[in-house]
C-alpha cells in the first residue's frame, strides 16, 4: 500500500475511530471504582491533565472550585464537552500538549492524571510542568498503569510496547511510573501498586497514587 494510504488511514484512526474506542473503554466499572477513590481527594483549583473524555467529572467533590482539562486531543475534548451534563464547579477546556502547560507557576491546588501517563510523549517533561505550576502544599493524584515487578511480565510488555503503541495512541506498556513522578522532584506521600484492575497482566500493573512538590 502506499506510504500516503497508509499515513491517511492512520490519521482517520487517529482522529475519528480511537477517540470513540478510548471513550468506550475507558467506561468500564472496574475503572470507575479506582476514580471513585482517587477523584474526590482533589482540593480547590483542579488542572486534570489527559481529561479524555471527561470519565472522571461526575467524581469531583464539594471542595472543588474550577477544574480545567488539558487534553491533546481536540476530539476527545469535544466528546467531554457533549456528554457534560453540568458540573458545580467552573470548567474550562484546553487542547494541549502536557509537555508545555499554558499556566502560571503554582497556579492549581491540584494536579489530577488517570491512565494518560502511559500515552504522553515526553513524559518526563509533562511531569516537570505538572510540578511547575503546582502550588506549595497542593498534591499530584494519579492512577496509571505501567511497568510489572514480574520479570516474565515485563519481557512481554517490552516485546509488545512498540505494536500496542501503534493501535493505541502512543501508549507505553512499561513506563517506570513512580520512578518518573520521583525524577521530576515530587515527593510522593502514598503509593498503591498491583493488578488493581481485571485483565490482561501486561496492560493491568497500575500505580495509584499522591505526591507532593
Ligand atoms: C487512555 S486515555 C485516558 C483518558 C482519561 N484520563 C480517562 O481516565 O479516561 C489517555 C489520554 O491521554 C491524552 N494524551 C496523550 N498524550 C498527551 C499529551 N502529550 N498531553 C496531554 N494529554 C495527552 C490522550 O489524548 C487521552 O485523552
Amino acid at each position: 500500500m502506499a506510504l500516503w494510504v497508509q499515513y491517511g488511514l492512520m490519521g482517520v484512526y487517529e482522529k475519528h475511530i480511537l477517540p470513540r474506542i478510548l471513550h468506550l473503554v475507558m467506561r468500564s466499572r472496574d475503572l470507575a471504582r479506582l476514580r471513585a477513590e482517587l477523584v474526590p481527594q482533589a482540593r480547590g483549583r483542579v488542572l486534570e491533565v489527559g481529561l479524555g473524555s471527561g470519565l472522571n467529572l461526575p467524581f469531583y467533590g464539594a471542595g472543588v472550585d474550577a477544574v480545567t482539562g488539558l487534553d491533546a486531543s481536540p476530539e476527545l475534548l469535544s466528546i467531554a464537552e457533549k456528554n457534560n451534563v453540568g458540573t458545580s464547579f467552573n470548567l474550562d477546556f484546553v487542547a494541549r500538549g502536557a509537555e508545555d502547560i499554558p499556566f502560571d507557576d503554582k497556579s492549581f491546588d491540584t494536579v489530577l492524571t488517570t491512565w494518560t501517563m502511559c500515552s504522553i510523549g515526553d513524559v518526563g517533561a509533562a511531569l516537570k510542568e505538572m510540578r511547575r505550576v503546582l502550588k506549595p502544599g497542593g498534591e499530584l493524584l494519579f492512577i496509571e498503569h505501567g511497568r510489572s515487578p514480574d520479570p516474565k511480565v515485563q519481557a512481554w510488555q517490552d516485546r509488545l510496547d512498540g505494536l500496542w503503541g501503534r493501535c493505541a495512541g502512543g501508549c507505553h506498556l512499561n513506563r517506570d511510573i513512580d520512578g518518573l513522578v520521583r525524577e521530576a522532584g515530587f515527593d510522593l506521600h502514598q503509593l498503591e501498586t498491583g493488578h488493581l484492575v481485571q485483565g490482561p497482566r501486561m496492560l493491568t500493573y497500575s500505580y495509584l497514587g499522591r505526591a507532593g512538590r
